[in-house]
């Protein structure tokens, strides 16, 4: 590799690590490859939550949307961009799919017949230089 292309790579890498460090909450150090707790009030962790979330309805043939009722556990890992690692629950809305509303807006389904919730594990990797996040991995069981 050449000088300058040496130099290139150090600058884009530099670049990308600043954008990911400077992600965090004021004063927090993230520290690349260990994963962490992430507060249940992070920005990032609601988003990624949502990514997964609709990434969970588009991959469902239920006739109605799920939505997330409960993060158990939220870790943030930085590798190529901060992957967050999630234990949620997701539960059945009342609001039929095929309607296309606005999920945020969807109740939970009462208790009876049509209530239902899974356990999911989500991994999604945000890349903030990019403003892309999408969900990697998804294991949900009853
Ligand atoms: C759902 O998945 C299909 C096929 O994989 C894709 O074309 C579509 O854009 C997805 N929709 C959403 C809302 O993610
Ligand atoms: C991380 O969160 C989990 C569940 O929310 C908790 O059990 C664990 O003790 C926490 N670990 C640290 C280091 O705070």
């Amino acid at each position: 590799m050449r000088t300058y292309e040496k130099v290139l790579l150090l600058v884009s890498l530099l670049t990308a690590l600043e954008v990911v460090w400077s992600m965090g909450e004021p004063g927090e150090v993230m520290v690349p490859g260990s994963p962490s707790n992430v507060s249940k009030n992070d920005k990032g962790l609601a988003k990624a939550v949502l990514v997964a979330t609709y990434f969970f309805n588009n991959q469902s043939n239920d006739a109605y949307l799920f939505r997330t009722s409960e993060v158990e556990k939220a870790q943030r890992q930085i590798v190529k961009g901060i992957r967050y690692i999630l234990e949620v629950r997701i539960s059945r809305t009342v609001c039929l799919k095929r309607l296309g509303r606005d999920l945020l807006d969807c109740e939970l389904q009462p208790e009876g017949r049509l209530h239902q919730m899974f356990r999911c594990h989500f991994v999604v990797l945000s890349l903030p230089w990019l403003d892309m996040m999408t969900t990697t991995s998804i294991r949900c069981q009853q």
